[in-house]
């Protein structure tokens, strides 16, 4: 057997969490339903939502039976909906395709809605005695820490890694247990911000901790470089109304009204008389203000400028002129409102 897992067989025997609502079961349901419970959630959290669970839904064919709301309406309050919808899907699957019996192998689990790979594992190994390796985000935390592994865990390169050295670990005999173990040792002592390393079993094998790497391992997600774009936004101020063009519907802002955009390479003053048929009188830059978007920043450089005739037009597709102080009601962006509301209040007065 493997140092790692002999260490952490005996660490569980003394240390271990042993009286937990879910241990000293072999029933898949309710392996499976802690399981999808544990997602993602904390075991004290989980605990009486799986109790209150299984006074309603005893057994696979009661859930599979009940109509979805009452399994989200019993779900309400653990979060990641999607789990819940899931698990109901699941009932019914196991029902129609295995007669009510979950499989008995790891790999056909797999195939079940809402369960991946390392559910599976578990549920097959505390159920069946499967020997099969897990690899949940605690798992990969500890195998990153004591084996001294780079990169973000999940690159599908560094899953493949981890994998196979979970299995390369694994004990012959005990997986459930051991299973438990790593499961355990990763909420309770390797902990992502705080690990408490005078605890841990494998403390003496751990790689970073020689290396001075815990704060360093697992390796973050790498940051996605952010693109930037700029534009030129102009401000047209005639008495005390400023000039806006409501955006197309579908795309950036849809339907709402906006500064209009200077096209790149044109000179703003000109633009604009020309767009609009406006006499322009006065051009000058405001100060620049960032926008974040989900895919990139948006760095606007607004361009003021007064005009001393307006035209009257409110066609449906044409410009608006926007009351300065009827800002409130109007549909503007977010940094629209900005700019318009960092005006001096004078400047509608020119
Ligand atoms: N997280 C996921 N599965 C768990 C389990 N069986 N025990 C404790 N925490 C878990």
């Amino acid at each position: 057997m493997s140092e790692f897992a002999n260490r952490l067989l005996d660490w569980h025997r003394a240390h271990g969490r042993h009286d937990l609502p879910w241990q000293g079961t072999r029933d898949a349901y309710r392996i499976w339903l802690s399981e999808i419970m544990l997602q993602q959630t904390q075991v004290d959290t989980v605990i009486p939502y799986y109790q209150r669970f299984l006074e309603r839904f005893p057994d696979l064919a009661s859930l599979a039976a009940a109509p979805v709301e009452a399994v989200m309406a019993l779900w309400s309050g653990l979060g990641y909906y999607a789990r819940a919808r899931n698990l109901h899907k699941c009932a019914q699957a196991v029902m129609a395709r295995h007669g009510g019996q979950f499989p008995g192998r790891a790999g056909e689990i797999a195939t079940l809605p809402g369960i991946g790979r390392s559910t599976a594992a578990a549920i097959s190994a505390f159920s069946n005695g499967e020997s099969v390796a897990i690899l949940d985000g605690n798992v990969k935390r500890v195998l990153c820490r004591v084996y001294g592994i780079d990169g973000f865990p999940g690159a599908r390169s560094v899953e493949n890694r981890l994998w196979a050295l979970a299995a390369s670990l694994l004990p012959e005999r005990d997986t459930g247990t051991y299973i438990q173990a790593q499961m355990d040792l990763g909420a309770t002592v390797c902990s992502r911000a705080k690990p408490a390393c005078g605890r841990c079993p494998v403390a003496t094998l751990c790689v970073a901790r020689r290396d001075g790497r815990i704060g360093e391992l697992p390796s973050a997600r790498p940051r996605k470089a952010v693109r930037k774009r700029s534009a030129r936004f102009a401000v047209i101020l005639t008495g005390d109304a400023v000039l806006l063009e409501r955006r197309p519907p579908s795309g950036i802002w849809g339907g709402l009204l906006a500064l209009p955009e200077i096209p790149e390479d044109d000179d703003p003053t000109s633009w604009a008389a020309q767009r609009y048929g406006l006499a322009i009188v006065g051009h000058r830059p405001l100060a620049p203000l960032r926008h974040a978007f989900t895919h990139f920043t948006l760095e606007i450089e607004p361009q003021l400028m007064h005009a001393i005739a307006a035209a009257p037009g409110c066609a449906d597709d044409g410009p608006v002129w926007q009351a300065l102080d009827r800002l409130a009601d109007a549909a503007l962006p977010t940094p629209v409102r900005r700019i318009l509301e960092a005006l001096p209040p004078e400047l509608g007065q020119l």
